[in-house]
């Protein structure tokens, strides 16, 4: 076991704590429905096996997500973490495709068509409506064919299965890759003229085809930069670009601190590490969720706190 740099190859376990903080807001998150509640701290636990759907018919990643009582910090909460994960991965490619492409864009390439590549379509639609055809490619043309019939409806959307990556990316005002690719396979000379592309995986794009982009977007540079294998990271650690080459967080857009896309032209890039807090703010959500109409079940942590202590002998 590795390592972020093995997740393509032996796998890797993520541990991903953090604290949502931004108490004097939450009246007015709440208002607006914008983020989960805040003051709470938790953790996402998420082991990957490459080798799991080929060789046991399982996913790749599962995880569990603990949030903790914000009084007492005491777990109130376990939970299933892979769903929240996926989603909020294609959320966050949905933000940004809503933000940094071009609001007419109507095609959209796909490459890696298994589970995170089903939610960066359904969050990149959702982001950019206006969106009619996605030309997707996996390296299993069944993966492909089963992600076309299933997705198609769901997003009203024509979904073209094509044979490379390269079909994919050309002519795509939107693309995202979602793959498990271990060798950089992405030339820069596909991109057309006011591109957006969201790379949630590492390795699919080389370091040398960030030169091509007008604008990087990441969601934290900081997770970015310690995470230490994403594109964007990587490029700037080679030299192949300045670190003023990274234009700026998506958060920072969103509130309007950093100007998103600044013409019809411009190439823009978006490279995510995933962010525990975006886990956490959706998992507490699905956890207040659950309360409310009654599922789940209620663990008895201990009847009478240090019970044991009394039984204790040598
Ligand atoms: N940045 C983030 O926030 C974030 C979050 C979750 C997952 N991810 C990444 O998303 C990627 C996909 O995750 P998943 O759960 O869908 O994985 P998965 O193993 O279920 O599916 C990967 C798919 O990629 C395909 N593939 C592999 N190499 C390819 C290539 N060179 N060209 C085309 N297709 C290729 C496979 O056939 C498979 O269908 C992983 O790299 C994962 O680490 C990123």
């Amino acid at each position: 076991m590795g390592g972020a740099e093995t997740e393509e190859t032996t796998g890797r376990v993520m541990s991903m704590p953090c604290y949502l903080g931004g108490k004097k807001y939450s009246n007015e998150l709440a208002e607006r429905d914008l983020l989960g509640p805040v003051d709470t701290t938790g953790i996402k636990f998420i082991p990957s096996r490459p080798w799991n759907p080929s060789k046991h018919g399982l996913p790749r990643a599962t995880a569990l997500i603990i949030i903790l009582d914000p009084e007492t910090l005491i777990p109130m909460c376990v939970m299933d973490g892979a769903i929240v994960s996926a989603m909020r991965t294609g959320a966050a490619s949905g933000v940004a495709a809503k933000y940094l492409a071009n609001p007419d864009s109507e095609v959209m390439g796909l490459v890696g068509a298994s589970v995170q590549g089903r939610t960066q379509l359904l969050a990149i639609k959702a982001g950019v409506p206006n969106l009619k055809v996605c030309k997707v490619f996996d390296l299993s043309q069944n993966t492909s064919e089963l992600f076309a019939a299933e997705m198609s409806e769901k997003v009203n959307m024509k979904i073209v299965p094509v044979n490379s990556a390269e079909e994919a990316f050309r002519e795509s005002d939107v693309i995202s890759t979602a793959t498990m690719a271990r060798e950089a396979y992405v030339k820069g000379e596909w991109y057309k003229p006011g591109a957006f592309h969201a790379e949630i995986s590492f390795w699919d794009t080389p370091p040398s085809a960030l030169k091509e982009f007008d604008r990087i977007f990441v969601d934290d540079w900081y997770h970015v930069k310690h995470h230490g294998v994403d594109v964007s990271w990587r490029a700037v650690k080679d030299g192949i670009i300045k670190e003023e080459a990274i234009t700026g967080n998506l958060g920072d857009v969103v509130t309007g601190k950093v100007e998103g896309r600044l013409n019809p032209d411009d190439k823009i890039f978006f490279n995510p590490i995933g962010m525990g807090l975006h886990d956490l703010s959706e998992a507490y959500r699905v956890f207040c969720k659950a309360k409310e109409i009654g599922i789940g079940q209620n663990l008895i942590y201990f009847d009478k706190p240090n019970s044991w202590l009394a039984d204790l002998s040598l």
